[in-house]
């Protein structure tokens, strides 16, 4: 049975598509079946593979407003050897859309329940906001990784993200548990980010990934490439602390399903 694990925190730039993208490479280097939904209106994840709006017929919208089957929506990205849903503009309308729809907040949920036979990983990548299309992120997923720069407003928004999901909880909205958080974009030369970094290690213990993600300069390099850190310099720090992620991850999730 697939997994499927959203990365969010409402504040921009934090990581999130970075983690998503290099998450699924790292996955799939141990040989599993993975799929990557692109989920912000902003599209950052397909541009960051590479893809124009125009490379797929159906994006992840598609499955959720026009009822398109959501086999047909999935792509497989060669390069990475994972398969992937595009987003598209028109995710903005799912709010409206369905304003009227009974647990509308489940929508993304119900559609990648289908797929769970088909992927062990299914990695959804959200926009920065905590509106619908975020609530709608974190109650598709069955873990959710909160990603933080080490700077204030990214420490902030994660605790208005884990307030929501405390929120949502309690009105029975998601069974999602939090998998962990993760640091992005250490910046050792920065002195707050040892200040933020040991803040978070005290007050989150066992929830913060051992496993931080240096600043580097390959990673921001790649974004610009439009492939995954992992497929520009395999030998980079970005990679290598992707790929030691991945497996803290794997050995995370074991240990949430067998206490
Ligand atoms: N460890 C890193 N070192 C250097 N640059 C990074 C690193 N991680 C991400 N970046 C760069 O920082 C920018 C923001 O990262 P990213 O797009 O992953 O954040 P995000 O949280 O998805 O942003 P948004 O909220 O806008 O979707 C990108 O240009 C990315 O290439
Ligand atoms: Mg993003």
């Amino acid at each position: 049975m697939g997994n499927i694990i959203t990365i969010c925190n409402p504040k921009g730039g934090t990581g999130k598509t970075s983690t998503a993208v290099n998450l699924c490479c790292a996955l799939k280097t141990v040989n599993k079946r993975v799929l990557l939904i692109d989920f912000d209106p902003q599209r950052s994840a397909s541009v960051a593979l590479g893809y124009e709006y125009f490379d797929a017929e159906h994006t992840i919208s598609s499955a959720i407003i026009d009822d398109v089957p959501i086999e047909s929506c999935i792509l497989h990205y060669t390069k990475g050897g994972f398969d992937l849903c595009l987003a598209s503009d028109d995710l903005i309308a799912i709010p409206q859309v369905l304003k009227d729809v009974p647990n509308s907040h489940l929508c993304l949920y119900h559609v990648l329940n289908n797929l769970r036979e088909r992927y062990d990983f299914i990695i959804v990548d959200t926009p920065a906001t905590l509106n619908m299309l975020g609530v709608i992120g974190i109650c598709a997923s069955d873990y959710m990784v909160i990603t933080v720069c080490c700077d204030l407003f990214s420490i902030d928004s994660m605790h208005n993200l884990i307030n929501k999901y405390h929120e949502l909880k309690e009105h029975g909205m998601t069974h999602t548990k939090i998998l962990g958080i993760v640091c992005t974009m250490f910046d050792k030369l920065q002195p707050l980010s040892d200040i933020i970094l040991n803040e978070l290690k005290s007050s989150f213990n066992e929830l913060l990934f051992k496993t931080k993600i240096t600043y580097n300069p390959r990673i921001s390099e790649s974004s610009s490439a439009a492939v995954p850190v992992l497929l520009y310099d395999r030998t980079s720090l970005g990679s290598t602390e992707y790929l030691s992620f991945a497996g803290e991850l794997l050995k995370k999730m074991r240990e949430f399903k067998n206490p």
